[in-house]
């Protein structure tokens, strides 16, 4: 089977290529490398010894789009390239909606005239908002606060549009919680160009000296220790449940939170991460960081009922191996 990856050389995309190559897929990826570098592909060879098809193109290039299609003959599309940096996108909403909208329309449009009816797309928990319990379930409303939200919400909404007027196309809406770690090999990870706006990365780079000390957002949440909750899911975990999600084939639409269904705070973060790699993080409490919510963790039952999926990295875990890939790549 041979699965078009879109943003496939990024953080989730290339552990996801991975996941693929083991399990057998041919696969095939379309990245612009706006937000990723030429070099994963190696990484990607050399942790799996097997090749994909690489084009770097622009999704919203529509005719580049549909020489691959006519190429490649695909029988499945993961749909991760778009642009991602919340505070970006309030600055830059046109830049958003262009490109995450843009793109993702003319794939569907590729995709439809090439009959290819499967698609696993990256949605993210920021559509429920700000929740009014938890953990959260898939059926609760939605809402958002930011551009980059609001892009999510409406490939959903397009998403669901094109299921009800045929409804022969196999869609899989995954919304992701936190995502950190990497892969063990130190090869893949996440590398942010700049200052990180993500709480692990900036982590990290506390962690190595190269930024002076960590900014906690708030401490007077209703939370156990007053910081922000998360449910944070190793990237590996995550990507799987992509494998999962192709494996579970059958026409529909289906929705599906991917978090592991805990919640830590900024502070348990810290602790755990200095503890397994005996590093001091500085930090100082500063003023709570603005269209924050206090706490945010999924309920995962319907993945694990459905799709069989199963976390299986700890906090630790996450805190290990996103250093070690930044040590390993210095
Ligand atoms: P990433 O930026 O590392 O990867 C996205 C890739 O898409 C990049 O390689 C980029 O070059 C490519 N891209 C962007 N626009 C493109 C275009 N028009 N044409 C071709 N390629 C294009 O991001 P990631 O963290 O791997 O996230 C993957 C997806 O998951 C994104 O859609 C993101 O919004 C979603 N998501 C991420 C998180 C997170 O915390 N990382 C959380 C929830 C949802
Ligand atoms: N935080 C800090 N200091 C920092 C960065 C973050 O204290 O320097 C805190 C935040 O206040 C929050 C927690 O750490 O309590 C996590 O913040 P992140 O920015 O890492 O993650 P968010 O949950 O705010 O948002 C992320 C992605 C969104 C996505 C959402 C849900 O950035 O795109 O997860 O998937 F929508």
């Amino acid at each position: 089977m041979k699965i078009l990856v879109t943003g496939g050389c990024g953080f989730i995309g290339s552990h996801t290529v991975v996941d693929l190559l083991n399990e057998g897929y041919e696969v095939v990826i379309v990245d612009n490398l706006y937000n990723s570098k030429i070099d994963v592909l190696d990484k990607i060879k050399k942790i799996t010894n097997k090749d994909v098809t690489f084009y770097q193109y622009d999704l919203c290039d529509y005719e580049k789009l549909q020489e691959v299609f006519s190429k490649e003959k695909v029988d499945a599309v993961i749909h991760f390239a778009g642009l991602k940096a919340v505070g970006e996108s309030v600055n830059k909403p046109l830049m958003y909606y262009e490109n995450n909208l843009f793109s993702t329309i003319n794939l569907l449009k590729a995709m439809k005239s090439y009959n290819v009816k499967k698609i696993v797309f990256s949605s993210s928990a920021t559509v429920y908002g700000s929740p009014k319990s938890l953990p959260i379930k898939e059926d609760f409303p939605l809402s958002t606060t930011n551009p980059y939200g609001t892009t999510k919400l409406m490939i959903e909404q397009i998403l669901t549009d094109l299921y009800k007027a045929d409804n022969s196309f196999d869609i899989t809406i995954l919304r992701y919680f936190n995502p950190i770690g990497a892969h063990k090999s130190g090869l893949l990870g996440e590398d942010p160009n700049g200052i990180p706006n993500n709480l692990m990365p900036y982590i990290v780079k506390v962690a190595t000296r190269e930024l002076p000390i960590l900014n906690v957002f708030g401490n007077d949440y209703e939370t156990v220790d007053g910081t922000g909750v998360r449910d944070y899911i190793h990237v590996c975990d995550l990507s799987y449940g992509h494998v999962l999600a192709l494996k579970n084939s059958k026409s529909g639409l289906k929705i599906y939170n991917l978090g592991t269904g805990h919640g830590t705070s900024v502070l348990e973060l810290v602790k755990t991460f200095e503890k397994v790699n005996n590093v001091k993080v500085n930090y100082k409490i500063v003023e709570r960081r603005e269209g924050d919510i206090a706490s945010c963790y999924a309920s995962n039952d319907k993945a694990k009922e459905e799709l069989g999926f199963s976390p299986k990295y700890n906090l630790e875990d996450m805190c290990r191996d996103s250093y070690n890939f930044v040590k390993t790549n210095q």
